[in-house]
């Protein structure tokens, strides 16, 4: 056995057995560190890193086997081997301890091969655990950030497609409060100048009109429309109307004007009709915000379907896939930022067969190679989507008119952290990720070819194959 050297922390109450012990471990080259008592030992533990513990049973006030439960209730101390020390008549203790985790034991006759040999083996499997533990660590780590990557793509451009339909939905709701505390006075106005059934007859017929009207508002010209709310605000003030300047804008909206509004004067009295048009104005307003705020949660549920269908949630990981669909579901994801000054041209094959794939990877891969031409374009170019298939291939090209890729970076661009971008611009995982999906998950194959003014990510997918990881 190879003969590791490592940091031991001696537990002992006797001076005699500490110095003993620690001398024989000095001699085969290991550093020690002294603890005299269990409570002493716990602290060094969680202030300092050993290999291992050689631990003393039997010690006044916390005694080994506290110390070795308080061990292996810490996370951060359970993996540390702990070889107890014991005198032979304590056979027993020993047994329990080894149950209740303890790795090993040495008798406290000291005997130095002993000693090197239950040592050795302690610390060859203690190494071999902190390795498995920093392996598996690395790897969530890459998982955790592989899995960021793509939605940190995506959530800026979310956060901003949602936000505006949200804010208006709670900008209506706000309003709404007020319009329905305005519309109850107005009832109980309008209770108290009591109205003819021919009356009531008529504030029916304006009500249709507002939730018509509220559903399918017209557009009229602002110049227009500023004047026929001017010259209406006139007409209420001077009907005695205090609120004229704030119902005059509603009143026009709902495509009423002064002549109409005449004539329905007409059938009220002169204290009936400030209630009338109280009421009138409040009835749109609140259709109107309602339309608006469905109008706003409408747009946050499409929203969400096309992140729906975009990460094929609720759906078995393998299906039959549609690229072309696949493509389109992230194109709307990425909208926002292929707002301005990117076109966009689909050469999509006619008749492209479906292919068995894990969809959701393969829209992170589309998101990946779309998200880097546009970066690569600035803001602003041509970028083309092209399908076809090719023998039992199907194959998609994207292609940006950007600045391309230098020569010396075509070899690297699949690597893992290897970007060009600055720290929060790009962590270099994107193509690495592509990469690994489309040839490990799916068997296919990832080139591009490259020149300034011209980039084309090339993606070819079998299909018809057991997707690779599980064949
Ligand atoms: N269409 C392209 N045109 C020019 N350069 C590109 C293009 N696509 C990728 N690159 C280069 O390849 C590098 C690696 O791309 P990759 O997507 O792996 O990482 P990234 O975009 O830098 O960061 P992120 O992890 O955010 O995607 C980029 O930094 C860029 O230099
Ligand atoms: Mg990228």
């Amino acid at each position: 056995m190879k003969n590791e050297h490592g940091h031991i922390l001696v537990v002992d109450d006797h001076k005699t057995n500490r110095l003993k012990l620690s001398l024989g471990l000095k001699q085969q080259g290991h550093t020690v560190a002294l603890a005299e008592n269990g409570q002493q030992a716990l602290d060094m533990l969680r202030a300092e890193s050993f290999d291992v513990v050689l631990l003393d049973i039997i010690m006044p006030e916390l005694d080994g086997y506290q110390v070795l439960e308080q061990m292996k209730s810490d996370s951060k101390l359970r993996d540390i081997p702990v070889i107890m020390v014991s005198a032979v008549e304590e056979i027993e203790s020993v047994v329990r301890c080894i149950e209740m985790g303890a790795e090993d034991y040495l008798p406290k006759s000291f005997d130095p091969v002993l000693l090197k040999a239950r040592l050795g083996a302690c610390l060859e499997k203690k190494k071999l655990r902190d390795l498995e533990r920093a392996y598996l660590q690395q790897e969530v780590m890459l998982r955790q950030s592989e899995k960021l990557a793509t939605l940190g793509k995506l959530s800026a451009g979310m956060a901003h497609e949602l936000n505006n339909p949200a804010a208006a939905a709670q900008r209506g709701a706000g309003q709404l409060q007020a319009a329905v505390a305005q519309l109850q006075q107005a009832y109980l106005t309008m209770s108290e100048v009591s109205l003819s059934h021919a009356q009531l007859d008529s504030l029916r017929a304006f009500d249709q009109q507002a939730q018509e009207r509220a559903e399918q508002p017209f557009d009229q010209d602002t110049l227009a429309r500023s004047d026929r709310e001017h010259e209406l605000e006139t007409w209420l003030v001077d009907r005695g109307i205090e609120n004229g300047w704030e119902f005059a804008p509603v009143l026009v909206g709902l495509g009423t004007d002064a002549g109409e509004l005449g004539s329905v004067a007409e059938d009220f009295t002169d204290s009936q009709f400030p209630a009338v048009i109280t009421w009138l104005s409040c009835t749109y307003t609140i259709y109107s915000l309602l339309e608006e705020i469905g109008h706003g949660a409408g747009r946050i549920a499409e929203i969400v379907k096309a992140l729906k269908t975009y990460s094929y949630m609720d759906q078995a990981p393998i299906q039959s896939v549609n690229v072309h669909e696949g493509l389109d579901n992230t194109l709307v994801m990425l909208r926002s930022k292929l707002r301005e000054g990117i076109t966009v041209r689909r050469e999509y094959a006619e008749d492209l067969p479906k292919i068995q794939a894990y969809g959701s990877e393969l829209n992170q891969v589309w998101t990946n190679i779309i998200d880097n031409a546009v970066d690569a374009m600035n803001g602003q170019g041509e970028l083309v989507l092209r399908t076809r298939q090719e023998d039992g291939w199907v194959v998609v090209e994207i292609e940006d008119n950007g600045p391309g890729i230098p020569d010396e970076a075509q070899a690297n661009i699949f690597d893992p952290f290897f970007t060009t971008k600055s720290p929060g611009e790009g962590t270099g995982l994107g193509l690495n990720i592509s990469h690994n999906i489309i040839v490990q998950k799916h068997g296919g194959e990832i080139g591009v070819r490259s020149a300034p003014g011209k980039t084309c990510f090339e993606i070819r997918l079998p299909i018809n194959s057991e997707t690779a990881e599980n064949a």
